[in-house]
């Protein structure tokens, strides 16, 4: 094993930390660079960079866990390509194959070997790609050059606690419109969630929960997660819309649920006025992992699901299995693991 930063790893949450090496490549004229690994992380680009004034960019999310053995490894990077592809197509952006983003986390994650946390400590390698617009341009236009680029952290819980119960409020704001870019991972999301957050957090919640942005009914997701309801009789319920992220914790989970657990899964409408038919809920991404919801407050009412306190037990299995499976300790379905 490779020698290791001298971190308290198990205090670590989710900031920002300069690691060795990041990758860069570069589109123009069509096509995309061979890529390279650089220490600066400064970028020099144009002031008219679509991605600066039009929010022509996308990122995505992905760990690295290192094993038991001492080995690394990726969860699903191919669905993260895939997904940075649909999110490219969106905004009229060019973007990397699968073999590309791949290689690029690769290399990203080799060149910092010694900021993988070890192996139960709680902590994970972040990873970071991203693709924006940048050359001279002033029309609303798709960019003349693009920049992809990958950096990675190691980080601790995205929310407060880890495996213990948080609580959400909803919002009266939408972070997406029905036929936006809501199922898109571009950074126009996230700016438009910064204000809700902040009311939330202002109340002493986590974050906030969007409602559909048609009827204000449905719960939609958190603004970094997707969400999940246990019913009474050990159903695993995930809302279905085209305006959420296509979360891929949470179409693991719905295997996980399914064909670990026995359990029962559907993807189907939330509505916030029946959170009653739920034991136990969570929010699930990569960043959050399975974070465990207290309880929900909505139009002054607060709906507690297990426990403000404790994780419930179906939630604590799902989580065990999807984070043994992460740190090879449960045995994966077939092409989600990649060794790095
Ligand atoms: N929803 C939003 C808005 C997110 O930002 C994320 C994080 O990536 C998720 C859901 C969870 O997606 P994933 O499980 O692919 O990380
Ligand atoms: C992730 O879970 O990877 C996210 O992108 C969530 C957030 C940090 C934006």
């Amino acid at each position: 094993m490779s020698e290791l930063q001298n971190i308290n790893w198990s205090e670590l949450g989710f900031s920002y930390i300069k690691t060795d090496l990041r990758y860069i490549s570069v589109w123009e004229d069509g096509k995309w660079d061979d890529g390279k690994l650089v220490e600066d992380n400064q970028l020099h680009i144009s002031e008219a960079s679509t991605g600066l004034h039009y929010g022509q960019q996308c990122f995505e999310g992905l760990k690295a866990y290192r094993t038991k053995e001492g080995k690394v490894q990726l969860f699903r990077p191919d669905r993260n390509a895939k997904r940075m592809q649909e999110s490219c197509d969106r905004i009229k952006m060019p973007a990397p194959s699968v073999e590309k983003f791949i290689d690029a986390c690769k290399q990203v994650v080799n060149a910092n070997l010694s900021w993988v946390p070890p192996y139960g400590s709680g902590a994970t390698l972040y990873l970071r790609p991203f693709i924006f617009g940048c050359g001279d341009t002033i029309g609303v236009k798709p960019a003349p050059r693009y920049i992809f680029s990958v950096f990675c952290m190691p980080v601790g819980p995205y929310f407060k606690g880890g495996l213990s119960p948080v609580n959400f409020a909803t919002t009266g704001f939408d972070r997406a419109a029905p036929a936006g870019t809501g199922m898109a991972k571009v950074g126009g999301n996230y700016a438009a969630s910064l204000l809700p957050h902040e009311e939330a957090a202002n109340k002493g919640y986590a974050d906030c929960i969007y409602l559909d942005p048609s009827t204000h009914t449905k719960i939609e997701e958190v603004g970094a997660a997707n969400f999940f309801g246990i019913t009474k009789d050990n159903k695993f319920i995930t809302p279905k819309s085209d305006s959420i992220l296509p979360s891929i914790t949470k179409y693991s989970l719905l295997h996980v649920a399914k064909e670990y657990l026995g359990m029962e899964t559907e993807e189907s409408d939330v509505y916030i006025d029946d959170l009653d038919k739920f034991t136990e809920a969570g929010a699930c991404g990569t960043a959050a992992v399975i974070t465990p919801i207290g309880g929900i407050e909505h139009k002054g009412h607060f709906h507690v699901f297990h426990s403000e306190t404790e994780v419930g037990p179906v939630t604590r299995k799902l989580y065990d299995t999807l984070v043994g499976i992460q740190l090879g300790d449960v045995e994966a379905p077939e092409g989600w693991i990649v060794e790095v």
